[in-house]
């Protein structure tokens, strides 16, 4: 299929790929030489460029500074054994974007801009791809409101743009999880399905609470009752107790993650029952009590796949040895393996960048 979309592209006159350390690649930290914008005004969107990174000029009175109506999404490449780049599930996030984009009342991003543009600054900035097991080029859309005038209304302007950052393990090691009992990161009604930069803002103040008391993540739960797990600060999780799996069903507080998505249809062909349903922080402590619990883990793009090792809640401590699991081990085994090229992708779920 050829491109369907015409973007100008200036390439930069120095890339500065030489002054990026590959070999030890923190998360998020690194942008390759070139970025995708477009402007959408007069009730459309304009001609997108691909222009060299650097920085972008707003007004003190730009609306995203002040109402933060500004969503984004995080999405992964690979290079495969023959050289050639490969977006994982680039389309789910492409959906989950315009899903954020109505719930704050932005406008819909075509499919043109968000999958076409990405594929042309991908191929341009091939060569920053980390070349290594556990590493990719990070894909970080977003889009935020550009009007200048002070005043609670959805903006008649916004800015989408598009970056890459080349990037290694995210959390390369098992995390220790307090599960929160005070804070509340999305209720009924809100805006927890969606990636809304607000959601991140508010969730920081509980993060550091727990990193104070010395656990690396946050297990939300429910706003009522603080007893349903839902998910971690950039992950969903999974609780394998006997033979079944259970995760959070998607009840709008909960993002739909493109990685928990892909590790059901995993667990399935590893012959686990899955279930999506409420799931009671109780009945993972019991489940410890019983010896039943077998596993849990967090997924999400950045991090795959991460072992949780320790839960706490409310003086009760459930500790995990990850070093014996063979399960998550195997799901993570298998999903590598398919977005770095190594095995077929019978889900179809890679889309080459080039033509
Ligand atoms: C709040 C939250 N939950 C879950 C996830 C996992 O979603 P995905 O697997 O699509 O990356 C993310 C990361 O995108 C997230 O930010």
């Amino acid at each position: 299929m050829e491109a369907v979309i015409d973007i100008k592209v200036i390439k930069t006159e120095k890339s500065r790929i030489s002054e990026v350390p590959f070999d030890n690649l923190p998360f998020g930290k690194y942008f390759t030489d070139h970025m995708l914008e477009v402007d959408y005004a007069d009730g459309q969107w304009q001609k997108p460029v691909i222009r060299p990174f650097q920085p972008i000029t707003i007004m003190p009175t730009n609306a995203t500074l002040h109402y933060g109506q500004s969503i984004f999404e995080g999405i992964k490449a690979y290079i495969n054994p023959e050289g050639k780049a490969g977006i994982f599930r680039p389309y789910d996030n492409f959906r989950r974007f315009n899903i954020s984009a109505d719930r704050m009342m932005m406008p819909a991003v075509p499919e043109e801009i968000f999958i076409e543009g990405m594929r042309q600054l991908i191929e341009l900035d091939i060569k920053w791809i980390p070349r290594k097991g556990d590493h990719s080029m990070y894909i970080r859309p977003f889009m935020f409101a550009t009007d200048n005038v002070i005043g609670v209304r959805p903006s008649s302007t916004y800015k989408f743009m598009i970056l890459l950052s080349p990037t290694g393990p995210y959390y390369p090691k098992p995390v220790s999880i307090h599960v929160e009992e005070k804070y509340t990161r999305a209720a009924p009604g809100g805006i927890g399905f969606a990636k809304a930069a607000g959601n991140y803002a508010s969730s920081l103040k509980a993060f550091a609470e727990a990193n104070e008391k010395g656990y690396d993540q946050v297990l939300w739960t429910d706003a009522f009752q603080h007893k349903l797990v839902q998910e971690m600060g950039t992950m969903n999780v999974f609780f394998i107790i006997g033979n079944t799996a259970i995760t959070p069903d998607l009840d709008g507080a909960i993002l739909e993650g493109v990685t928990r998505d892909s590790v059901i249809t995993i667990l399935e062909e590893l012959d686990l029952t899955v279930e999506e349903r409420n799931l009671n922080i109780d009945e993972i402590i019991a489940a410890d009590k019983a010896g039943t619990l077998k596993e849990a883990f967090g997924t999400g793009t950045a991090a795959v796949i991460s072992p949780i090792k320790e839960l706490a809640y409310k003086g009760v401590t459930v500790k995990l040895d990850p070093d014996s699991w063979t399960i998550s081990p195997e799901v993570k085994r298998r999903l590598n393996a398919i977005q770095e090229g190594r095995s077929a992708d019978v889900h179809g779920w890679m889309v080459p960048t080039a033509h």
